[in-house]
């Protein structure tokens, strides 16, 4: 764990303009600093830098955040990751504090896999220049046509064909056993010594995102029925097969600025395009991606192009797994190679330029592409064609964006020769199907029983889903929170005798008392601030914008926004603005009283709805006379807050 006061030493290093101003190029605008944002593909800057706040925000996409959570998304690191790379940039060294045991177990292990890993890659990589590694494993790479820079830019490897050459050298090196086999690169079996995992084979080090080799793949230099052509590191505490895309690292830049992914196969398909030049390739390792693969992708382009081998059999199995990439949102292409070719071989026999032209005059819509692969195999049947088609508005419901749908709908009504009108409605069946299903999971929201015009929020407030009603008492509670947090620092009395300052938070903190919030998040950062608070300190913005809790971030960086602070448009919708340079104990106070009326209210409501199913009197006594105290207490509320109940 980094210690705190590094953190906050890298925080307060890591300028946010200069972090940003490595990757983008910021023109001034007004006290900001404007872009085009680097997370999505944009001609017109929407991307804005705050130099006095640090932070940044793109009205585009709606990404931001401070320095940290810039790194972290770019470079698609962790937090703790992330806190390195800035300590390096800036010079600043990390001795990492003190763990407790349990802590220690796990840090331990985790680090003491990535050792071993980068270990071992190290090993295999200086194997190929030993006699053995040279005749077999550097020349199978050469005979391949792997040149060496690309055999370094990827950490290719040989592990010699002996039963336990690697094991013996790591033992030798000081790494116990256990975490050998816990890393998967000793196999331990009981009566036995122990063995190498990959032995005789060329290596293919799998990278994480930072860079770091995590795992490898092995392959077998001659094919052999009696031997997988790939052995693979099992899963580790450090190695998830499904979280992970091969050859990420290296791709991830040219993904960015290609705005695209493409999607191979194999190992040596990555490797092969790299070398041609063709950067922004990730391999799925011969299976069709999850969920967490697509998002690892999705941090660097929305746009992912599979090019599959030419054959048929192949591309059917392949076509469940796409969508998948549909229900992400991202835009799905599909590219088919001739028969018998994949994009290793393709490029090595066409060259990079005869590849991207290729790529460029076969790629085609996903969607498209699925309703004429299947059309080919339905042929005239039309049951089997009835099917296609709802599965092909099945494969369209899919598709979060509207507009894009529609496009789709078009599209596969022309091909397949049917109505529009059809097709949209079976696929508006399907969505209601499944918005039912959504709803049974959604009972946290509740509609306010008459919603007054202050109910609806404007637009800026909610981007995300601008139809969807915010409750009006997580609205307050948002307010409450956002006071305290933008303003809760600031002077509402001075006693003349003592001189003692009454702050804003005492104040508000004091009258809240020990209420929570609906809210998750509002309640986390309630209870950071009461914390704080009782430690003597007052955090300020940026101890929120800084936070490792992106939910945390993302709030306070809206409410810090300009965007947020564009609000002359709220008191139509009679949310009051407060000014802040006046009456701040008033308002502050108003909203307590709010929020304290809300709940009321809704303990009320809660009585009345039980109240239906008591049947005893006495019981019912008892929940009618609670009910005329809650009326009471609402009442004095109302009145409090001027308004007419
Ligand atoms: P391929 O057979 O296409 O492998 O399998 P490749 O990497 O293109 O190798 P070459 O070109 O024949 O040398 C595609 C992917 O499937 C996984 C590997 O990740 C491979 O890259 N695979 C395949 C295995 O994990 N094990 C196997 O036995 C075979
Ligand atoms: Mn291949």
């Amino acid at each position: 764990m980094i210690p705190q006061e590094t953190v906050q030493q890298i925080l307060h290093a890591a300028d946010v303009v200069d972090v940003v101003g490595d990757f983008v190029s910021l023109t001034k605008r007004g006290s900001n600093m404007i872009a085009c944002c680097p997370f999505h593909n944009e001609k017109t800057p929407s991307f804005s830098v705050s130099p006095s706040k640090g932070i940044y925000k793109c009205f585009g996409c709606g990404k931001g955040g401070d320095s940290v959570r810039f790194i972290m998304d770019l470079e698609g690191l962790s937090y703790p990751e992330a806190l390195k790379w800035l300590a390096k940039k800036y010079g600043i060294e990390i001795v990492e504090k003190e763990y407790t045991d349990e802590e220690l177990l796990s840090q331990n292990e985790r680090d003491s896999l990535f050792i071993v890993t980068e270990f071992a890659q190290q090993y295999y990589a200086d194997q190929l220049s030993t006699e053995e590694g040279k005749s077999i494993g550097l020349s199978y790479f050469k005979e391949r046509g792997y040149n060496e820079s690309t055999i370094a830019k990827f950490g290719l490897g040989y592990s010699p064909d002996g039963w336990d050459a690697f094991t013996k050298h790591a033992l030798k090196n000081g790494y116990k056993l256990e975490i050998l086999e816990k890393a998967g690169l000793t196999i331990i079996k009981e009566g036995k010594d122990p063995i190498d995992r990959f032995r005789g084979r060329v290596i293919f080090p799998i990278n994480n995102v930072a860079g770091k080799p995590i795992a490898f793949g092995a392959r077998i230099l001659k094919p052999n029925p009696k031997s997988p052509k790939y052995l693979n590191s099992p899963e580790t505490e450090i190695y998830h097969k499904s979280r992970i895309v091969y050859g990420i690292y290296t791709a991830k830049n040219g993904i960015r600025q290609e705005d695209n992914c493409y999607l191979v196969e194999g190992y040596t398909d990555v490797v092969s395009l790299s070398q041609a030049g063709i950067e922004n390739v990730v391999a799925s390792s011969g299976t069709s991606l999850t969920k967490e693969q697509i998002q690892l992708i999705r941090r660097f382009s929305t746009n992912i192009t599979v090019l599959y081998d030419g054959d048929a059999a192949g591309i059917n199995a392949s076509l469940r797994g796409t969508e998948l990439i549909l229900e992400e949102g991202m835009n799905v292409r599909v590219v088919v190679f001739p028969d018998g070719e994949d994009p290793d071989s393709y490029v090595k026999k066409v060259g990079s330029e005869g590849f991207a032209t290729y790529i460029k005059e076969h790629a085609q819509d996903f969607i498209r592409f699925k309703t004429e692969v299947s059309l080919e195999a339905v042929g005239n049947d039309p049951v089997a064609k009835a099917g296609l088609i709802s599965e092909l508005v099945s494969t369209i419901t899919k598709i979060p964006d509207a507009i894009k749908r529609a496009v789709f709908y078009r599209e596969v009504a022309l091909l397949l020769n049917i109505d529009e009108t059809v097709l949209i409605n079976e696929g508006n069946k399907t969505s209601r199907k499944n918005a039912k299903e959504a709803e049974k999971d959604r009972n946290n929201y509740q509609r306010p029983d008459e919603p007054g015009p202050d109910f609806f929020l404007p637009e800026e407030y909610h981007p995300v889903d601008q139809t969807e009603m915010v409750s009006s008492i997580e609205y307050k509670e948002e307010l409450f929170v956002k006071d305290l947090v933008c303003h809760g620092h600031e002077v509402l009395d001075k006693d003349p005798d003592t001189q003692e300052e009454t702050l804003l938070a005492d104040y508000v903190l004091g009258e809240i008392g020990d209420a929570t919030f609906k809210s998750p998040v509002l309640n986390q950062i309630l209870s950071i601030y009461k914390e704080e608070y009782h430690k003597g300190q007052l955090p300020n913005t940026s101890f929120f914008t800084s936070n490792a809790n992106p939910k945390i971030q993302e709030k306070v960086i809206n409410w810090l926004s300009p965007r947020y602070e564009l609000s002359e448009n709220w008191q139509k919708f009679e949310i009051y603005i407060p000014p802040y340079t006046s009456k701040l104990d008033d308002l502050s106070y108003k909203n307590i009283l709010r929020i304290k009326k809300e709940n009321f209210e809704e303990k009320f409501r809660q009585l009345a709805n039980d109240l239906e199913s008591i049947e005893n009197e006495e019981e019912q006594m008892e929940v009618l006379k609670s009910m005329m105290k809650l009326k009471k207490i609402i009442q004095k509320l109302a009145e409090q807050l001027g308004s007419v109940i």
